[in-house]
């Protein structure tokens, strides 16, 4: 007797069916990214090939990854990617996942240059401090042509993937990748920036445990450990900034908007900023927060 072959169809039903009963988020686009990987095939082509039935090792490889995503592994992680500012970026777990959220970072500083309020708009210096995948800094790249960017992470692991990633969307001449303490690489007055973008670790230890299984084991923990209060790095990154700014430039840092208040306090102890402000993010919480050094 011939076993049966499973066809596309079926497989991303039966599949859709079994993810909902392990309560995983988004069961359908679960299998549909997860079949596509494996077939490597787009999901559109998915549809298009809906009666095709499927070899043995096709559906081997397959089940694998079901398993995986079903013991809490991040999609993103099992693909090796994830979009970020519609741009294509690889992942793995030395790095966060870009966060959707963070993508307010990157138009806030472009409106900072559109708005003219940059002392160089034509070629800032922009440093995204923290930068894991290049998320921040690649998209900045791919914005702003005459940026000259600068990538920093205390994670030589981090660093690997970020310059993969630049080189993968041609930008691997535009940006600087350093590896160091916050602003260890820049010490000595070696540069001076137009904008600082920051997205640092901001979880803090207390609630650390309280977060998803899904995040908690498999993302790393430097990348979002904020340490007490979620404020470690935050503070660290306000209080050091003023050397590394142009007059006139520009602090942008994501953060949880419980801690923007204690931000804004820290800003005004650091007296070299004369302008403040938090901004809010799609649910309307306040999610960053923006600072101008002086000029005088
Ligand atoms: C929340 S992740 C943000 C990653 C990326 N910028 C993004 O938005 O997807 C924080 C990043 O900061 C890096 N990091 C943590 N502590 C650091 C430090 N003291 N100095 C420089 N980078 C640090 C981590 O390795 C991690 O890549």
């Amino acid at each position: 007797m011939t076993e049966k072959r499973w066809t596309i169809k079926e497989l991303l039903g039966l599949t859709t069916d079994y993810l909902k009963t392990k309560a995983i988020d988004s069961p359908r686009l679960c299998t549909e990214v997860l079949l596509s990987h494996q077939l490597k095939k787009s999901r559109v082509d998915l549809y298009l090939d809906y009666d095709q039935p499927l070899g043995e090792e096709e559906i081997a490889g397959f089940r694998s990854l079901v398993r995986r995503r079903v013991k809490g592994e991040p999609l993103q992680y099992i693909t090796g990617h994830r979009e970020f500012w519609s741009l294509d970026l690889l992942v793995n777990p030395a790095v966060m996942i870009p966060r959707p959220e963070t993508e307010l970072l990157v138009e806030e500083a472009l409106r900072l240059r559109q708005d003219g309020l940059l002392t160089d708009n034509l070629t800032p210096m922009i440093l995204d401090l923290g930068t894991g995948s290049g998320a921040i800094a690649i998209a900045l790249a791919k914005e702003i042509e005459g940026a000259s960017l600068w990538a920093s992470d205390i994670s030589p692991e981090a660093l690997q993937l970020a310059q993969a990633n630049a080189r993968r969307h041609g930008l691997g001449d535009r940006i600087t990748f350093c590896a160091g303490d916050l602003f260890e690489p820049f010490k000595g007055g070696s540069a001076a920036f137009d904008i600082i973008v920051s997205n640092p670790p901001y979880i803090a230890t207390e609630e650390f445990n309280t977060l998803a299984p899904e995040i908690r084991c498999h993302e790393p923990r430097v990348a979002l450990d904020g340490r007490e209060g979620g404020m470690h790095c935050i503070q660290r990154l306000i209080g050091m900034s003023g050397p590394c700014l142009r007059k006139g430039g520009w602090l942008l840092v994501e953060m949880d908007p419980r801690q923007t208040e204690r931000a804004l306090n820290l800003i005004d102890s650091a007296e070299c900023f004369g302008y403040k402000e938090r901004i809010v993010d799609y649910r309307d919480s306040y999610r960053m927060v923006k600072a101008q050094k002086k000029y005088g």
